[in-house]
């Protein structure tokens, strides 16, 4: 039988990479734990509708990308794209709006799903760390956000990823400029399929990557020249705010992000070491969205970052995290005596919080010791019948090569002093 494979579009993480995996999930979510956000888990499907109406029915995340499915009990449901429609789905059916403070600050870490045509970067399962503030209108709160998310980047080691800003304006300004928008667009020379996005959605017109959109775009009317005073006057405090806090920022009036619940602050942090898939984070301010998926108005701000395109800038940048070794000590016993003396030391050693292993299998010494080198750790516990007769075991040191007796009622306290 041919060996199963994992399906189009998704890879599989394991060790060694696997821990900087972690280690970026970690790194995103230290800045927004100190900040305040607390964590939150939600399921991987969700009736279909939260996402159609809330990410878009316009989207392609929607409309091409959905995993959805009807269940044998005929429900409509679909994995989840993304995470920011959940989680307000979550928070309102708990009614944190209403017990907690505001805004209620949430940070979440998981897998997504989009029916994408995979390409380095762009896969059908990926990782996301989120951060959403929801129930409170503050230029501070949206620069909060972008800061924890520089701040991350920067913890990381990554020096390449660029920062881009834009106001999306809000129901006030947004429909006077999309009427602007449609009436210059309408006079362009472009295929059926783009006339009809004009009709539903002529800001993601602006995103189309063809050279032969793009040139006649040139002179597209912009979202900059018809934010409203209170849009305008909010944008620049979140510009002002940032620029304090030391945060550089590309103002780009052409960003559009892919998902129609932005309102006022959008933003997206791309990379330029990763080829067309440049984008490694992104998020904004989305006032309207609780009312589209049935709750009260409740003004909020969020962002999610993909881990998996963070781990390609690391790469990129040749930037390699300081990971802890697995395994701080390895058992290495000669014979039977041994074997149960020096597991129940490394039992002993991991109840006091020691990272330790043993040579597993019955291995003779040879194959026993290159699998403590292997292993990466600091130092081997070595145990013959001599030894054991004396009442202690070798403990060697693998750097250096050197070793020496440790009495058995010793090691924890020894290898604890080594290796601090
Ligand atoms: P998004 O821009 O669709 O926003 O996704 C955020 C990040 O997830 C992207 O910048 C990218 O790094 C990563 N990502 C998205 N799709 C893929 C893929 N197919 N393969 C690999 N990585 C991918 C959102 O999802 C919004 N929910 C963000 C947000 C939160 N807005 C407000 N709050």
């Amino acid at each position: 039988m041919t060996l199963f494979q994992a399906p189009k579009g998704t890879y599989d993480l394991l060790p060694p990479d696997s821990a900087t995996f972690l280690a970026v999930r970690e790194a995103i979510a230290a800045p927004v734990r100190r900040a305040g956000y607390g964590y939150v888990e939600t399921p991987g499907f969700e009736n279909v509708e939260l996402f159609s109406r809330g990410v878009g029915e316009s989207t392609d995340i929607v409309t091409k990308e959905m995993y959805a499915f009807t269940t044998r009990g005929g429900d409509e449901l679909a994995l989840r794209p993304e995470g920011t429609a959940s989680v307000l789905r979550a928070a309102l059916e708990a009614n944190l709006h209403k017990t907690g403070n505001l805004p209620v600050k949430l940070w979440y870490s998981g897998s997504y799903y989009r029916y994408e045509r995979p390409q380095a970067g762009r896969y059908r399962h990926f990782s996301q760390v989120g951060a959403e503030a929801i129930g409170a209108e503050d230029p501070a709160l949206d620069a909060e956000l972008i800061i924890l998310a520089a701040d991350s980047y920067r913890s990381l080691g990554l020096s390449g990823v660029r920062l881009l800003l834009n106001s999306l304006g809000d129901k006030e300004c947004r429909p006077v400029y999309r009427a602007v928008l449609q009436d210059f667009l309408r006079g362009l020379d472009l295929d059926d399929d783009t006339r009809k996005r004009i009709e539903i959605n002529p800001l993601r017109v602006l995103d189309d990557k063809r050279e032969s959109v793009q040139r006649q775009l040139a002179g597209a009317p912009l979202i900059s020249d018809h934010l409203c005073e209170a849009c305008r006057a909010y944008h620049e405090q979140v510009r002002e705010l940032l620029t304090e806090a030391g945060v550089g920022f590309e103002d780009d009036p052409r960003l559009v992000r892919g998902l129609d619940y932005y309102t006022r602050s959008t933003f997206e942090f791309v990379h330029d070491g990763l080829g067309s898939q440049s984008a490694v984070g992104g998020g904004g301010r989305y006032d309207g969205l609780s009312e589209m998926i049935g709750g009260p108005s409740l003004p909020s701000v969020g962002w999610a970052l993909g881990v998996d395109r963070t781990v390609l800038a690391l790469r990129a940048e040749g930037v390699a995290l300081p990971l802890p070794p697995a395994t701080d000590v390895y058992a290495v016993p000669l014979g039977e005596q041994a074997r149960r003396t020096l597991f129940t030391a490394v039992t002993a050693l991991r109840r006091a919080g020691v990272a330790a292993d043993f040579a597993y299998g019955g291995k003779g010494v040879k194959n026993a010791m290159k699998s403590a080198n292997r292993s990466g750790a600091r130092f081997a516990l070595l145990a013959g019948e001599r030894d054991l007769a004396e009442g202690v075991v070798q403990l060697k040191d693998l750097q250096t090569g050197e070793q020496g007796p440790v009495a058995l009622d010793e090691i924890v306290t020894t290898v604890k002093e080594r290796l601090a």
